[in-house]
């Protein structure tokens, strides 16, 4: 391996310098800072409003940023020109309330997002016939439609995620690292053991009085 490609590996998957977004006068995100390293499992929790989902919005393209920056392995991706279609398939969301569609089976809200992101000409397909990325789609459908623990297998993985949950038995179990967000940035950031049992910032412990 190249000296190059050991220290691509060895910066954040996900860089952040920052952040600002608003919408019209209200500044919902006011200077993010975070680095997440490859296969890092982050977890997000915050009061309602603090400006979790636009965060990953941000980082989905899903939102015009304001100011600031976001690098995914070394790509400038709020950069003119970059190929957001290409860039889905590479960030996956997974939404905080489920977002199932009321009116699909549970099968058919597992098959949907694949089959959106180009499975659609392979139902039918054998898996002898499928990429190894295609094989993977199929097999987390499968896994997820019989076994809700694969998440946390997913979450062990070797995947980077960033997570915004309500659930704190889950994140406390699945993540390297916990942030508390409020009120548009990052109050506290550190690994669970820490973060539950000795927050630094009166807002955290507040707020973990609150819901714990
Ligand atoms: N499209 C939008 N237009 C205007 N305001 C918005 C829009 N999206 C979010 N906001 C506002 O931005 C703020 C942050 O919202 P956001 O959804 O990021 O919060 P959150 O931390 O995810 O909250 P929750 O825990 O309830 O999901 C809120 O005050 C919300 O009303
Ligand atoms: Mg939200």
């Amino acid at each position: 391996m190249s000296a190059l490609a050991v220290t691509a590996l060895a910066g954040p998957m996900i860089k952040i310098t920052d952040l600002h977004q608003r919408f019209g006068l209200h500044e919902v995100l006011k200077g993010i800072h975070l680095e997440v390293a490859p296969r890092e499992v982050v977890s997000i929790i915050g009061p309602s409003g603090s400006g979790k989902s636009t965060l990953l919005q941000c980082v989905n393209r899903l939102q015009h940023v304001h100011r600031g920056h976001i690098w995914i392995e070394d790509e400038d991706i709020l950069a003119k020109g970059v190929d957001v279609n290409r860039l889905c398939r590479k960030v996956g969301m997974v939404f905080q309330h489920f977002n199932l569609f009321e009116n699909k089976t549970a099968l058919d809200n597992v098959i949907l997002a694949p089959v959106k992101l180009g499975l659609a000409a392979k139902v039918a397909a054998w898996p002898r016939n499928l990429s190894g990325g295609q094989k993977q789609c199929v097999a987390i459908a499968r896994a997820l439609a019989m076994n809700p623990d694969v998440m946390k297998d997913l979450a062990r993985g070797s995947r980077t995620m960033m997570v915004v949950t309500h659930e704190m038995g889950f994140a406390c179990e699945v993540s390297h690292r916990m942030l508390f967000m409020d009120d548009g940035v990052v109050v506290e950031d550190a690994p669970p053991e820490q973060f539950f049992n000795r927050p630094q910032s009166p807002r955290t412990k507040a707020f973990l009085e609150k819901i714990l």
